[in-house]
Parts: structure tokens; sequence; C-alpha cells
């Protein structure tokens, strides 16, 4: 799948794009149906809410369960990502972020692309994410907010938040939240919220800022997040452990269409656990940054 001159220039714009119901009810239950067995695993790769037994999110599916190994490879998800890029990618982070019903946590203001230079000594920007519905996504249960346009800042200040919520994260503080948000249309546009049903697929801007409410109704908001960076602009340096920041910069080979249809085999290395060595950590710089 191609995006047309204007998909480009309204990307270029707001930092994102929206297709509501991208991937069947029946492709959607493919995936939802494999939740619970990835959920009920007392491993690592499970972060649950703080004083809670609720997932928040789930890391490296794609290397543990089938359907997520093929969603992976789904033109429907790359293709665009490599249009944009004009360059093969590779999977950086896979998460599949839980925001249950009654549980779910905020997200805090955040650029996803600050986590990766600070944390993974991410190059440039040239990494995309991709958000895939699991579950309805309403005004009521936690939907992703983004500040339109807000990528164009590029990086913006942000500390490291290690106790508001379980998982750290590298967030943007009130009073440069307030300026982007006047800055893309205040009350009139400055944030915004895509809301769809199930199998609905947003691409954003890795410097998008973004962030989510806590999610107080009685309906689960299940969301695969893919990001998917630019082979040359692999990360650099393995602070963080493999399973949550990837060290594999294979480039994606894409399986046909029907991929969440048919049973193409496909790779799971850790069906079984994960390996020692995907929890190993490093502070060595392994590439050095061509200026
Ligand atoms: C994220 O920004 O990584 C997650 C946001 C969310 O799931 O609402
Ligand atoms: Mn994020």
């Amino acid at each position: 799948m191609k995006l047309t001159p204007e998909q480009r220039a309204q990307f270029e714009r707001d930092g994102y794009l929206f297709f509501p119901g991208h991937f069947s009810p029946e492709e959607t239950k493919v995936l939802t149906d494999a939740v619970p067995d990835l959920y009920s695993k007392r491993a690592a790769f499970n972060v649950r809410e703080k004083g809670s037994d609720a997932v928040r999110t789930n890391f490296a599916a794609h290397l543990i369960s089938e359907p997520f190994a093929r969603l992976a490879r789904h033109p429907r998800m790359v293709e665009p990502v490599m249009d944009l890029f004009d360059e093969a990618v590779y999977m950086h982070q896979f998460k599949i972020n839980g925001k249950m019903a009654f549980e779910g946590d905020v997200w805090q203001w955040h650029q996803d692309y600050g986590t990766w230079l600070n944390d993974d000594l991410m190059p440039t920007e040239r990494a995309m994410n991709v958000a895939i519905f699991l579950d309805e996504v309403t005004e009521h249960n936690g939907p992703l907010m983004f500040i339109p346009g807000s990528h164009r800042k590029g990086v913006v200040d942000a500390r490291h938040d290690l106790t508001t919520t379980s998982y750290p994260l590298w967030t943007v503080d009130n009073d440069l939240i307030r300026q982007l948000v006047d800055r893309a249309g205040g009350k009139q546009g400055g944030i915004v919220s895509p809301k769809g049903p199930a199998g609905s697929m947003i691409l954003f801007h890795s410097c998008l800022v973004h962030a989510s409410g806590s999610n107080l109704s009685p309906f689960n908001r299940v969301a695969v997040y893919l990001s998917l960076c630019a082979v040359s602009n692999h990360i650099r340096r393995h602070k963080r452990p493999e399973f949550i920041a990837h060290r594999d910069f294979t480039p994606i080979e894409m399986l046909p269409d029907d991929c969440l249809r048919q049973p193409y085999p496909v790779d799971v290395p850790w069906k079984d656990g994960l390996p020692e060595s995907a929890l190993r950590t490093s502070l060595d710089v392994i590439e050095p940054v061509e200026a």
C-alpha cells in the first residue's frame, strides 16, 4: 500500500495519518485472540500497572506469538512506512499496550524519539510509530492524544520520569505542552484523538508529542504499537534490554496481504521464553554516529 501525494502532505503537516478500519474484524480477531495467553505470562516482557496485576505493556510479541509475527510483516502496515522513508525498515520496538478497563493508567506527554535518542542512541528521527487498535477506541477508554504539527519542533526538552507510572519515560513539561497546544490551535484542534473501530491504524511521527489519559471505563483499550526504524538509522547503544529495544537490524521482509488470514510460516524464536541474552544491557557505544 503506497501513500497518495495528499496523504504525504498531510503527514508532513500534522505528523500522523489515521486509517479507520484498516484491518477487517476477521483479521483483527486473529490478533485479539492471541493476547490473553501473552498477558498471562509471568515474564519480564509483561510490565504491569503500578500496584495492579493489569498488563500495561507487553514487549516483543512478534518474537513469541505467530499472529503477531505475521502482523510485523504485514504489507498494509510496512509498505507505507518504507514508502515514506524510501528505505528498508527493521523492528525497533513491538508493544501491546493494555489500557485495561478501570485500571489502565496514563501515559504522560512525550515524544517516542526522545527515549530512543536518550536511551538507545538512535541517530535521527527516521523511525515511525504504527498504532493498531485491537479494541474500539472511544472518548471514554483513554484514546491517544496528539498535538498536531508538534513533530515539526524536532526533539523538545524532556526529563526522565521514573515515578509517575510503572514505566520510565522521557516526558515533556506542562508549560511546553501549553505552548505547543496553543500553537496548534488551542481549543480549536490543538489536541486531537483519533477514534474508531478495532482494526484501525495510525501512523505517527516519532517526534509527535502525545499522551493518553487513564481508562476509567469498563471497556479495554488494547492496542499494538510497532516502531519501525530505517535500517541505516539503527540504534547505537544497548542500554535497554533487547526485548525492549531490538538489536536485529535485518530489513523486514513482507508477507502477502492475506497473512492474517493464512498461516504463513514465521519464526518465533522466543516462544518458549526470553533467552538470557535478551535481558543483558550495556553502556558501550557500538558504532559512532557520523556527523
Ligand atoms: C505510548 O505512547 O507509547 C503509549 C500510549 C498509549 O498506549 O496510550
Ligand atoms: Mn509513545
